[in-house]
């Protein structure tokens, strides 16, 4: 193998497979700084390899130079003539030109609800309706229990086994789905609140929470008055949230 014995093709597979093991050999991946850093010490330490004696440094100067002026190596130096500043080229385009960037969407995460809406033909006031089924405490397991099973027959795919927003199909959507378990979503709403966008789902988001592409479902044709009060108890019983209560004054 006289091309690995070579110190120009030692030098550069060198250079090489430090990069490929930095850049995909080591986990957690290392930023493309710390690569930089080490890619530099790499060069530096292969300069002073190279370098360390006069012999090895002619006999690494000798393919660059013969490249450069043996007539029969005219071929070689013409394409290094094309493809060096070609590859220069696309390095400087790839960092000057423009990145497509979606636009920025500002929306209202948790717009004002309707202040009544249309259940199935029946008229529920949003502003003023608490969760029925707190009423009667000694069935609250069972609602919850029945909660359970909905929102593992309807939400989970989404919404996540965790209730945290990590279902299966979570990443395919923008914006993602509700986590539960953070102290900014249902903790901070009124049961109300929730049965309506349950009910209504993104459909039914006002004007303002556009542009508005969730992929929530407006589930008032699939589950019943009382399965939505259901399912709402089990999200607040599974995540040790508390909803917000309405003010007494009202
Ligand atoms: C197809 C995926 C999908 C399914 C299935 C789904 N959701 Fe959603 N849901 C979303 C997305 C996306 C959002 C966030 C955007 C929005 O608020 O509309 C969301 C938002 C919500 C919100 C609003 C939370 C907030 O902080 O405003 C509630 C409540 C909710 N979902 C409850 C449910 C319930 C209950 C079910 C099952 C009956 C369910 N979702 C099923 C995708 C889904």
């Amino acid at each position: 193998m006289s091309l690995l014995r070579s110190r120009f093709v030692q030098a550069v597979l060198i250079v090489v497979l430090s990069f490929v093991a930095l850049r995909w050999g080591i986990r957690p991946p290392a930023p493309w700084s710390v690569i930089q850093i080490y890619m530099a010490v790499v060069v530096m330490a292969v300069l002073i390899y190279v370098s360390a004696d006069s012999d090895s440094w002619r006999a690494f100067v000798r393919p660059l130079w013969s490249t450069l002026v043996d007539p029969d190596k005219r071929n070689v130096r013409l394409a290094c003539l094309v493809v060096l500043p070609l590859l220069l080229g696309y390095y400087a385009y790839t960092q000057a030109a423009a990145r497509p960037q979606a636009p920025p969407e500002l929306r209202a995460v948790h717009p004002a609800p309707p202040a009544a809406i249309q259940f199935r033909g029946k008229e529920i006031d949003i502003s003023g309706v608490d969760n029925p089924l707190r009423k009667d405490p000694a069935a609250l397991r069972t609602h919850v229990a029945a909660g359970a099973d909905i929102y593992v027959r309807n939400c989970m795919y989404c919404h996540g086994d965790n209730l945290d927003g990590k279902g299966h199909f979570a990443p395919g959507f923008n914006p993602p789905p509700a986590n539960f378990q953070d102290p900014g979503t249902i903790a901070m709403l009124q049961e109300a609140y929730l049965f309506w966008r349950i009910a209504k789902g993104a459909p039914g988001l006002p004007k303002e929470s556009t542009p508005w592409n969730s992929a929530m479902p407006a589930w008032e044709d699939r589950l019943t008055e009382e399965q939505i009060w259901q399912v709402i108890t089990y999200l607040y019983d599974a995540t040790g949230q508390q909803p917000r209560r309405r003010e007494a004054a009202h």
